[in-house]
């Protein structure tokens, strides 16, 4: 979608320089570097973190990051925060309509509500989901988030990410991941954007394993992009935000923190267009669990039991027989998070719009509604169903989801989800075996 250049791969060592010759080669730390750079490290993982989980990067900066005063506190981000709520979880179903958009001024800041979440910044476990309406780009305010991984989920309006580490444009169908630590700030392409944004406390996303699927299919590393080194030199100030145990701190600077001339690592963003997604389905009868839809997951030390799986519903083509074929009705111990970025989902007639919000808890009952459920239990299965011009995504968890007070008390939750499963009617009949 634009002409910035990337670096291709997922979780590379990558390397890249802005200027000819700025990135040193063959030592981490020269003793003087290129133009007068200064070396600084950011590790994104501990530093004894087993080789294949480790992040980290060496960057090459006009100052290094520790000239900065003090913090202060910050208001410019009124509705995100991590409040989850407190005692029990409300365990109903609920659903909500999108966020509005904005009627006044409101940069990404001060546009993200918190909506769900659990675990902690300080239990570094557990996730925060809000949502984001925008409508001003940051200007001289860049931020960095000490408390999580930030992943980008577009709905409308593609958004210019301006990093430390370099520049990302998205579109809606595209997510972008920003580091733990690393230095940004969003900037709208269009004149609104709206989305959801998650934060990962937990171990960093990755790619799923594939197991018996091979060496290929779903989020293949390949289609994943990093941007290139790019850097400003400009003197002027610049509020720097930080997210730190879920508040927020500003701090003035002299001059732009996005100043790295050059980097090398593996402690980076990228972006990843979910249309490139492999989607893998039953060609036979039933439909396999969720987690054939993961495209990334942040894994919990439990194996199998991710702290955050993000799996989407993208357009698919479903040919199984003798089946039912949109998702049954299910009671899981993973609580679910969905969202629509467009189209309808095929398990919901409607009520379930784009920029809209479903919260199903671990052990709460759900599925198709009883439109979907009798169009279904009728349909013709010697005909595929072309899934087209959808896509929707769950973020999926060990842990319960909390739903936010501000997404309890808000406008936008439908009173009465649990009708759409009011007109499922008694079948049974001991006079009618088939
Ligand atoms: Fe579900």
């Amino acid at each position: 979608m634009s002409s910035l250049n990337y670096q291709i791969g997922f979780g590379n060592a990558f390397a890249t320089e802005a200027l000819p010759g700025a990135l040193p080669i063959g030592r981490n730390s020269p003793q003087k570097c290129p133009y007068g750079l200064y070396a600084e490290q950011l590790s994104g993982t501990a530093f004894t973190a087993p080789r294949a989980d480790n992040r980290r990067s060496w960057l090459y900066r006009i100052r290094p990051s520790a000239k900065q005063g003090a913090f202060t506190a910050f208001e410019g981000a009124p509705y995100w925060n991590e409040d989850f709520g407190q005692g029990p979880a409300n365990p109903n179903r609920l659903r909500w309509n999108p966020l509005n958009l904005p009627g006044k001024p409101t940069d990404f800041l001060a546009g993200v509500h918190t909506w769900a979440g659990n675990g902690s910044s300080d239990s570094q476990s557990g996730i925060a989901i809000h949502l984001y309406a925008i409508n001003q780009s940051m200007g001289r305010r860049v931020f960095y988030n000490a408390d999580a991984e930030m992943m980008f989920v577009p709905e409308q309006g593609r958004l210019r990410l301006v990093s430390e580490l370099g520049i990302m444009e998205i579109e809606p169908c595209e997510i972008a991941v920003m580091p733990r630590g690393v230095r940004f700030k969003v900037e709208l392409l269009d004149d609104v954007a709206r989305g959801y944004l998650l934060e990962n406390f937990g171990a960093p996303l990755r790619l799923p394993e594939l197991g018996p699927i091979g060496s290929n299919g779903l989020a293949n590393a390949r289609d994943f992009k990093t941007p290139v080194a790019w850097y400003e030199d400009v003197n002027e100030p610049h509020e720097l935000v930080t997210k730190f145990t879920g508040g927020f701190w500003v701090a003035q600077l002299t001059h732009s923190p996005l100043d790295v001339v050059a980097w090398h690592g593996t402690h980076a963003p990228y972006k990843y267009d979910l249309r490139d997604f492999n989607v893998i389905g039953s060609i036979s009868y039933d439909h396999p669990d969720p987690c054939i839809f993961s495209v990334l997951t942040s894994p919990s030390d439990t194996p199998g039991t991710a702290n955050l799986d993000f799996a989407i519903f993208p357009p698919r083509i479903l040919a199984m027989e003798n089946t039912f074929r949109p998702p049954w009705f299910h009671r899981n111990f993973a609580s679910e998070f969905m969202g629509l970025i467009h189209g309808v989902y095929d398990a919901k007639a409607d009520g379930f719009a784009p920029g809209g919000s479903s919260l199903h808890n671990c052990m709460s009952p759900h599925g198709p509604d009883a439109n979907t459920f009798d169009k279904a239990s009728s349909a013709d299965l010697s005909k595929a169903d072309y899934l087209r011009g959808t896509m929707a995504f769950m973020f999926e968890t060990r842990k319960v989801i909390r739903p936010s007070p501000q997404a309890l008390q808000s406008g936008s939750l439908q009173a009465n989800y649990d009708a759409v499963w009011d007109g499922l009617e008694k079948h049974f009949s001991t006079e009618q075996k088939a």
